[in-house]
């Protein structure tokens, strides 16, 4: 049966706790809940353990102990975009990361189309991937997980290499997305000026989250300690 949460929380960790082999602590019973249909940013220091929390939710780590609720529908988007798209244009890079749905060729075409249309790519489908900006890559990123119908996107840093202009276009478009397509997202930033966009903000200090809430009054918060 599901309860009351579980309809209206995507993202869910509880006493999370996570070390390396070497011993290293690096999650220290971390919490946080996502609600279904939300843009959430995580913020915290180098080192912090933010990526280790987004690998620990996609499920590419595992645990010591601690409980994480999620679907299984998550898009993945990494800091460098070269790092995941690995077909030598924009359509086949998204036909590719749809080869287990078991679609057919109509079908899949349809879902490279609509996925380019939801992030206003359409025309760039023939596009070699070496043509395309930063901005453009993170997008067609993203497309990849619309195209695969993910219901919550895990964002590291997708921001880190672009310039100022690619930065806003690619956190507004993010946001738009989401709450167009009822999408759950949690994005990991050092930029405080995206926190404008974010319906609300976690701070991770050494494993743990120590404040969260209204993003504004984070994004304070963090400029008067820099
Ligand atoms: N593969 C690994 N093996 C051992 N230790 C690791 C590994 N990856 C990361 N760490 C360590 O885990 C800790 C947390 O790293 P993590 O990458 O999660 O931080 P982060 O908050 O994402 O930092 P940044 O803002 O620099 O991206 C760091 O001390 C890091 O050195
Ligand atoms: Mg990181």
């Amino acid at each position: 049966m599901l309860t009351d949460r579980s309809i209206t929380t995507a993202i869910s960790v509880r006493d999370l706790n996570f070390a390396w082999a070497s011993g290293e602590p690096v999650l220290d019973r971390c919490t946080l809940s996502v609600p279904k249909g939300e843009f959430w940013m995580l913020l915290g220091t180098n080192g912090s353990g933010k990526s280790t929390l987004l690998r620990l939710l996609a499920g590419l780590l595992k645990p010591t102990s601690g409980d994480i609720e999620i679907g299984d529908r998550l898009g993945f988007v990494f800091q460098n975009p070269d790092h995941q798209l690995v077909m030598p244009t924009v359509g086949a890079d998204i036909a590719f990361g749809l080869v287990s749905e078991n679609l057919s060729f109509q079908e899949t075409q349809q879902r490279v189309e609509e996925s380019l249309s939801a992030v206003n790519l359409s025309q760039m489908i023939r596009r070699p991937i070496y043509a395309l900006s930063g901005g453009q890559k993170q997008r067609i990123a993203i497309a990849g997980a619309i195209a695969r119908h993910a219901e919550v996107l895990l964002l590291d840093e997708p921001t880190a290499l672009l310039d100022g202009e690619n930065q806003t276009e690619l956190v507004a478009s993010v946001r738009e997305l989401v709450k167009q397509k009822n999408l759950t997202a949690l994005w990991v930033t050092h930029r405080l000026n995206e926190l404008d966009y974010a319906d609300g903000a976690f701070l991770l200090e050494r494993g743990k989250v120590v404040d969260k809430g209204d993003p504004m009054r984070l994004k304070q918060l963090l400029l008067e300690r820099s």
